[in-house]
């Protein structure tokens, strides 16, 4: 039987000073970010969580749909308000990319999960023995001089045992991760979830994203492998500290500043 959020319990858990402080639960949603987008032009408050059982129009990176079944996942939207110029924005999806893969790896572990480290697929994916488990998508809304109002969303299979035929050979869940199939709790780990984002996202802001690469080269898909990411393919050496994919090509070391990317055999 799927175990539901137990909103009484999430409180008790939660250890975040803003994201989740002020939540709102829907049953069935369009989509998270879009209600996300209108609390926030409503004066939504830094760190109000907007969470979803179900989503009928779940939306991916590249307009790609976000399939959001009811009673195993999480779909997550977090508004903050960030003082933080649009040019140095999008890394943000990068330190909350690593906030996700650490959640993954907490709640795998407090699981007795200790063979699987989870990876950032750059620049929004989030991968558990090369399958996508999660995925990132951060919006923006914006003012004049600094950025007034983010939209991160997530959406994390925690508990899904079975995804549509286009998707089986590269997606997973934490429960598919673990050799037992247990059901994980979803309360904890949204719980898990806040906690993280909220650490990364204030280190973001404190410090830029030079200071979430070491960690999140240290689990980086595909590196040291040959990827393509738009024109460009060569070996994947890294991530800079603007937070662009450092491809070794031919013509000498190249930026990639836009996803996707892809393994090039
Ligand atoms: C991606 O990997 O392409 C990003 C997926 C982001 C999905 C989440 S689920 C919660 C929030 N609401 C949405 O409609 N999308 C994001």
């Amino acid at each position: 039987m799927a175990v539901g959020l137990d909103l009484t319990r999430l409180n008790r858990l939660l250890t975040t000073s803003r994201i989740g402080r002020s939540l709102q639960y829907l049953d069935e949603t369009a989509s998270t970010n879009d209600d996300a987008r209108r609390a926030l032009a409503e004066g939504a408050s830094a760190g109000h969580t907007i969470v979803a059982d179900a989503q009928t129009a779940g939306r991916g990176s590249r307009g790609r749909v976000w399939a959001s079944p009811a009673g195993t996942d999480l779909y997550v939207s977090i508004i903050d308000r960030l003082q933080v110029a649009l040019p140095d924005l999008p890394p943000l999806t990068l330190a909350v990319g690593l906030a996700v893969a650490e959640t993954a790896d907490e709640l795998l572990r407090a699981a007795h999960t200790t063979e699987i480290t989870s990876q950032v697929k750059w620049p929004n994916d989030v991968l558990l023995a090369g399958r996508k488990c999660a995925g990132v998508l951060v919006e923006t809304s914006v003012g004049h001089a600094a950025t007034e109002g983010v939209i991160i969303g997530i959406g994390l299979n925690v508990n899904r045992e079975q995804f549509p035929p286009e998707l089986t050979a590269t997606a997973t869940s934490l429960r598919l991760a673990r050799s037992t199939h247990l059901e994980l709790d979803r309360t904890q780990a949204l719980a898990t979830l806040l906690k993280r984002v909220e650490a990364r996202v204030d280190q973001f802001v404190a410090h830029g994203a030079a200071a979430i690469v070491p960690e999140l080269e240290a689990r980086l898909a595909y590196l040291g492998q040959r990827v393509r990411c738009n024109q460009d393919s060569g070996v994947l050496r890294g991530v800079g500290p603007s937070g662009a994919l450092l491809l070794e090509t031919p013509q000498g070391l190249r930026s990639c500043f836009v996803g996707p990317i892809e393994l090039d055999n």
